[in-house]
């Protein structure tokens, strides 16, 4: 992929968490356009050069803007649609590209589309969501669950038919077999494109084309007590239907109708489907503007041997054309910090900053935000609330954005809709600037570094001498050559290599400027050496 070849790192911003502008308590864009300064290139910021907005249409909020009432609009709670004209205007006047998140397997049923739909069986939008005739028995038509908990099947007594919902009843799933509908969520793209976004990250696409015969799933026997009930099935006939790529390749089509814009797909692996294929099948949908998230490091146990392990893999997998969006953290997980522990998070971190591609780092995770925890009455997930007690809600990585000492973080200046971790007056943005062994200061350093061409479009090599605990690899092009490697445990390991070079970066003070043979690396150390020279 040629498109956004100079862009640096993707931010994803949670825009009820970010910044609040007005007191209220949620962010909104103008409190985004306020931080603009502090995510752009240039010396006392962050260094990156592209925004993803998690959702900001109109919305009831059930799935918090997942769940879309009208997808050419902005919910008053983040402001204006002249609102997002602006911010789409700062954010160009700093060469910050603007990418968005489009929702495309459900709306709410609040939207009209779906209101309408729902008024009779003979309805002109009646096939444009999912409805099917109740079994003889009165239930639903198949054995499918939501993402949520409990039936994807919600009946509607009015007309005596289910609708699908592949999350909650309050997101029912459009039908991408009616080209009506496809054509119309291609020109939702087009309403933003037009209007200057630049990208495009799309929602939940794998259910987007389901089995055409709606056949039960079957059952799961890999599944665990403890474990997420929907896991309970194999969802072999309720997404990765037979037209899906097909469906992906209409709407970067619609990108291809642009400059320099590009599409990027949701998508986890599929424990029973083929990992390479999987990739292979979303790269293939149009390599010049398309690509997957990589979503493995987050699962993925902290220790040398598993990460070497997916990150070899997956570089194998695909061609010099293709690039990885590697992922570490998002809305829907939980925080790094909290999963595998600080130093473990920092040097994660570090790895994500130096692997190919372009990194996708979440709101927080450059100053290591920890997953806040939340007293039941003040859940707000209704996935927590539809499975409680699993630890499956997403409300602890979703809290407000610490950026100062002053109360709230200085997030709002009223009361924020979730609360502020605990640790906010050591772990934010003000105070780390000012402490150079900080997370903030290790990503503001690597970004920087990643100016370099070599960091952005070098090829990729693991160190031959890469273990259990340490994990080294070379990035190199035309222009240079950088040995990158990491101590990924709580001891300190002796590297016994005999590569030459200087030392360009040490999450750790280090007397030597260069390494030159054996040396010990301290506990989660890592380094990396230009040996260019
Ligand atoms: C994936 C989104 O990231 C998540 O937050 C949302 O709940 C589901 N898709 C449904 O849209």
């Amino acid at each position: 992929m040629k498109r956004w070849q100079h862009v640096n790192g993707i931010y994803q911003i949670y825009p009820r968490s970010f910044k609040d502008s007005n007191g209220d308590g949620t962010g909104d864009l103008p409190g985004i356009i306020e931080k603009l300064d502090y995510i752009k290139s240039g010396n006392a910021t962050l260094g990156i050069d592209a925004i993803w907005l998690s959702p900001f249409y109109p919305s009831p909020m059930a799935d918090f803007g997942y769940d879309v009432a009208d997808y050419k609009n902005v919910d008053p709670m983040f402001g204006t649609l002249d609102d997002f004209k602006r911010l789409l205007s700062e954010a160009h006047a700093r060469d910050i590209k603007v990418m968005i998140d489009f929702v495309p397997n459900h709306t709410s049923d609040e939207h009209e589309w779906f209101q309408e739909s729902k008024t009779s069986r003979a309805s002109a939008k009646r096939d444009w969501y999912i409805w099917r005739d109740p079994k003889a028995d009165g239930s639903p038509p198949n054995n499918w669950l939501s993402v949520f908990g409990g039936s994807a099947w919600e009946y509607d007594t009015a007309s005596g038919q289910y609708y699908l919902h592949s999350f909650l009843a309050k997101q029912p799933d459009l039908n991408w077999d009616n080209p009506e509908v496809r054509a119309t969520m291609c020109d939702v793209l087009r309403f933003w494109l037009d209007m200057g976004v630049d990208g495009i990250r799309a929602d939940a696409v794998r259910w987007i084309s389901k089995d055409p015969a709606y056949q039960n799933n079957p059952l799961n026997a890999d599944f665990a007590e403890g474990d997420d009930p929907y896991f309970t099935q194999r969802q072999k006939y309720s997404r990765y239907g037979e037209n899906l790529f097909a469906y992906l390749k209409e709407m970067s089509n619609v990108i291809e109708e642009y400059d320099d814009r590009i599409i990027l797909f949701e998508d986890y692996p599929d424990p029973w489907i083929d990992l390479k294929s999987q990739y292979s099948h979303f790269y293939a949908v149009n390599p010049r503007v398309a690509a997957p998230f990589n979503f493995e490091g987050f699962g993925t146990p902290y220790s040398a041997k598993h990460f070497r392990s997916f990150v070899n893999k997956f570089q194998t997998y695909i061609g010099s054309e293709e690039r990885p969006f590697y992922c570490f953290g998002n809305h829907d997980n939980p925080r790094l910090v909290s999963r595998i522990g600080r130093p473990q998070a920092k040097l994660i971190g570090m790895l994500q900053l130096t692997l190919p591609g372009t990194p996708v780092i979440y709101y927080g995770d450059e100053i290591g935000m920890e997953n806040v925890p939340i007293a039941p009455e003040y859940v707000h997930d209704p996935f927590e609330k539809q499975t409680p007690g699993l630890g499956l809600g997403r409300d602890p990585e979703r809290t407000p954005m610490q950026w100062s000492a002053q109360p709230h973080a200085g997030f709002t200046s009223g009361e924020p809709w979730l609360p502020v971790a605990n640790n906010y007056s050591l772990t934010n943005v003000e105070t780390e600037f000012g402490d150079s062994g900080s997370f903030l200061r290790m990503y503001h350093a690597l970004l920087k570094l990643r100016r370099l061409s070599v960091l952005r479009f070098g090829t990729y090599e693991e160190w031959m001498g890469s273990n259990d605990q340490l994990y080294g690899f070379f990035r190199e092009d035309t222009k240079g050559a950088l040995f990158v490697l990491l101590n990924m445990s709580a001891e300190p390991v002796a590297y016994n290599g005999d590569i030459f070079g200087l030392v360009l970066y040490s999450t750790h003070a280090m007397q030597a400027q260069t390494i030159d043979g054996p040396m010990t690396l301290q506990a989660h150390q890592g380094i990396i050496i230009d040996c260019s020279i």
